[in-house]
């Protein structure tokens, strides 16, 4: 039986107006808040990794937990936006933290990242394989984002969030869930280009290419019947939930999940507001505005779902400690 030990995020201290985006394209800031709700988003400083924000998440972490990272032997990064293909972002973090020796993999699943991580972490720790695992989901979205392209740029922010899942005596994860529909890959992909770094030619992240309209009609379309396939495979019905923290893509798509299950917005938190979409860091982002605010407390029962490039999901239901 597992359960998380601690949580933490960072988000990077440059903050970007919708006001910015009038002179780059041609859009304003009443359009921008009106289909997205995003108002603000936080950009990673030149030369700030994604790696460089995950060990700022998993500071924050540790200063808020107490837990010491030093003995974890396990670490997923969940990601679209690694520092780099090989060595992956986990090996990075495993050197600049400074743990001795750690199993270290990236996982590429778009914004349902950092919940196919806690699956992963529960699964590690059930089985018996690993006794600490640290889960992060982490982004440089700003990197790959087509700033010429007014239907995508607008939408993005970086950030990251981490948590660590340890054996408990009380299970923790009451249900898990994950699918795909890999027919609508082509809607939401990442192209990809040939550099010369140092010398050598090497093959780094393109740009950010989506049909937005298609990912926001399956995303409103299908994310509300498997959180009810997940509220059923625990056992509960809705009225046991206290927060269904969807990923902050869209307000609107919260707004959409919100209706469709006559669930109150205001047990949904989001943090595209001020962050923008953040892909696999949009869910601990979201989940940190209350936990600091107090509305989030232990004990009380989470519903994570993450959606995105794939397009695939991976939700699960939390008892938070
Ligand atoms: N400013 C002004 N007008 C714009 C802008 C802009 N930035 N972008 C598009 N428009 C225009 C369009 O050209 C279109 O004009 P037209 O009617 O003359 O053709 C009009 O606005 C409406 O466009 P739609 O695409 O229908 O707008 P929609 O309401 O669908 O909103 C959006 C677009 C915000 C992209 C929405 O579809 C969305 O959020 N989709 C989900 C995106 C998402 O979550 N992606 C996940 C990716 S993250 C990951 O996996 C890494």
């Amino acid at each position: 039986m597992s359960k998380i030990t601690g949580f933490g995020t960072y988000a990077p201290e440059k903050i970007v107006d919708n006001h910015y985006f009038e002179k780059l394209i041609d859009t304003n800031d009443e359009w921008i808040v009106t289909r997205t709700g995003i108002k603000t988003r936080r950009v990673a400083a030149e030369g700030e990794l994604t790696s460089d924000m995950s060990v700022k998440a998993v500071e924050n972490l540790v200063s808020k937990s107490g837990n010491d990272v030093k003995d974890v032997e396990f670490i997923v990064v969940c990601t679209t936006s690694p520092d780099q293909t090989m060595p992956n972002t986990a090996s990075r973090i495993q050197d600049k933290l400074g743990i001795e020796s750690a199993g270290c993999i990236d996982i590429y699943a778009a914004c349902a990242g950092f919940v196919y991580g806690l699956q992963i972490a529960h699964g590690f720790i059930n089985s018996g394989v690993y006794k600490k695992v640290l889960v992060v989901g982490a982004e440089a979205l700003s990197r790959i984002t087509d700033f010429t392209d007014r239907t995508s740029c607008i939408l993005f922010g970086d950030g990251a969030g981490a948590a660590i899942v340890e054996p408990s005596e009380e299970e923790h994860f009451l249900a898990f869930n994950s699918g795909t529909e890999s027919e609508l890959g082509h809607d939401l992909y990442l192209t990809r280009q040939n550099k010369i770094i140092n010398g050598k030619e090497a093959i780094t992240n393109g740009k950010i290419v989506q049909n937005g309209r298609t990912v926001f009609k399956w995303a409103v379309g299908s994310i509300p019947n498997k959180i009810r396939e997940l509220v059923a495979q625990a056992n509960l019905t809705l009225d046991d939930i206290d927060f269904i923290v969807p990923h902050s893509a869209n307000l609107r798509i919260l707004e959409g999940i919100s209706k469709d299950l006559n669930f109150p917005m205001e047990k949904i938190p989001e943090s595209v507001t001020d962050h923008g979409n953040t892909s696999s860091a949009s869910i601990p982002l979201a989940i940190e505005k209350e936990v600091a605010k107090g509305t989030i407390k232990p004990g009380m029962t989470v519903l994570m779902i993450g959606f995105g490039g794939g397009l695939t999901f991976a939700g699960t239901i939390v008892k938070w400690s």
